[in-house]
C-alpha cells in the first residue's frame, strides 16, 4: 500500500466515455457523484476508529493512515469530474447528491462508532468486487472507442480500493469482534447506495432523453438492462462469498493489471509541482 498523489486533467473528458454504451458511463457518473460525500465520511469513520488501537497494533495504525490519504485522493478527483459532469446539463443533480451528504452527515453525528465502522466496512467488501469487475470483467471496456480520463479514473481508484481492501474490516474485527454486526452493514450500506446509484443513474438517463443526447430511449432502456444484468451476475455471487464467517479480505485475488494500472496512473497522472 502507498499514498499516490493523483491529479486527473478532465480538460478532454467526455460524459459517455463508453461511447458505445454511454448507459455504463451514466452508472458510474452516478456513481461517482455521490462520492465526495461517503469518501470524507469513511475518513471522519476510520480515523476516529484507529484513534481506539492499542499503541502495538503499529501496521494497521499506518494503513488507516494510508487508507485515508487514498480516499482523499479518491473523492478530490471525483470532485472534479462532478464538476465537469454538472456542467453538461443536469441541472438537478445536485439535489440528489445533497440527500447523500445530509445522510452522511447525519450518520456521522447520530450513529454509534460501531454503526457507522459498519457501513463502511459495508463499502469497502463492495469496493475490491468491484474493482475485479471494473477491471476483468466489464466488457463494455474493450472497445477501442474507450480512451478517456474518465476510465483511468475509476481504474485507479478501484485498483487502490482492492489495494487498501482490508482495513476497514481489520479495524472493525479489532474493536467490534463479531460476525452479524458485519453482515448488518453490508445488508444496509449495500441498499443504500445502490439504491442512489441505479436512482440517479436514471435520473442522468432521463436528462438525456429528454435533451436528446440520446437519441433511441428503447435501444438504451435495453443496452441498460443488459448492464446492470451483467454487473450483478457478476457482483451477487461474490458478494454472498464475502458474508461468509470465513472472509478475510486478504486472500480475494489480485484482479488482472491491478498493478499496472496504479503504476500508469502514477506515470500518467501524478499531480505536477508548482512551476513544472
Ligand atoms: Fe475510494
Ligand atoms: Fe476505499
Amino acid at each position: 500500500m502507498k499514498i499516490r498523489n493523483i491529479d486527473i486533467d478532465f480538460s478532454t473528458a467526455k460524459v459517455f466515455w463508453t461511447p458505445q454504451t454511454p448507459e455504463f458511463a451514466q452508472f458510474w457518473n452516478a456513481t461517482s457523484s455521490y462520492l465526495p460525500y461517503l469518501e470524507p465520511f469513511l475518513n471522519k469513520v476510520v480515523r476516529k476508529a484507529s484513534m481506539q488501537l492499542s499503541d502495538d497494533d503499529v501496521q494497521l495504525r499506518e494503513d488507516c493512515r494510508i487508507f485515508i490519504a487514498q480516499e482523499g485522493q479518491h473523492y478530490r478527483n471525483h470532485a472534479k469530474f462532478n464538476a465537469l459532469l454538472r456542467e453538461s446539463g443536469y441541472p438537478e443533480l445536485h439535489k440528489r447528491e445533497a440527500v447523500m451528504q445530509a445522510d452522511y452527515e447525519r450518520f456521522f453525528e447520530e450513529k454509534s462508532l460501531k454503526w457507522c465502522l459498519a457501513y463502511a466496512e459495508g463499502f469497502e467488501t463492495l469496493g475490491p468486487i468491484l474493482a475485479c469487475y471494473f477491471l476483468e470483467a466489464a466488457r463494455e471496456l474493450n472497445n477501442s472507442d474507450v480512451d478517456d480520463p474518465t476510465a483511468d479514473l475509476w481504474r485507479w481508484h478501484l485498483a487502490e480500493e482492492y489495494e487498501h481492501r482490508h482495513v476497514c474490516n481489520y479495524l472493525f474485527e479489532r474493536l467490534y469482534p463479531g460476525y452479524w454486526y458485519r453482515i448488518y452493514g453490508i445488508l444496509f450500506a449495500g441498499p443504500h447506495m445502490l439504491s442512489y446509484m441505479i436512482r440517479t443513474t436514471l435520473h442522468l438517463l432521463r436528462e438525456d432523453y429528454r435533451t436528446g443526447r440520446i437519441r433511441d430511449p428503447w435501444r438504451s432502456r435495453l443496452r441498460l438492462a443488459g448492464v446492470q444484468f451483467r454487473m450483478f451476475r457478476y457482483l451477487i455471487p461474490r458478494l454472498i462469498k464475502a458474508m461468509l464467517p470465513s472472509y478475510d479480505p486478504m486472500n480475494l485475488p489480485v484482479p488482472e493489471r491491478s498493478m499496472e494500472v496504479l503504476a500508469e496512473a502514477e506515470r500518467n497522472w501524478a499531480r505536477k509541482k508548482r512551476g513544472e
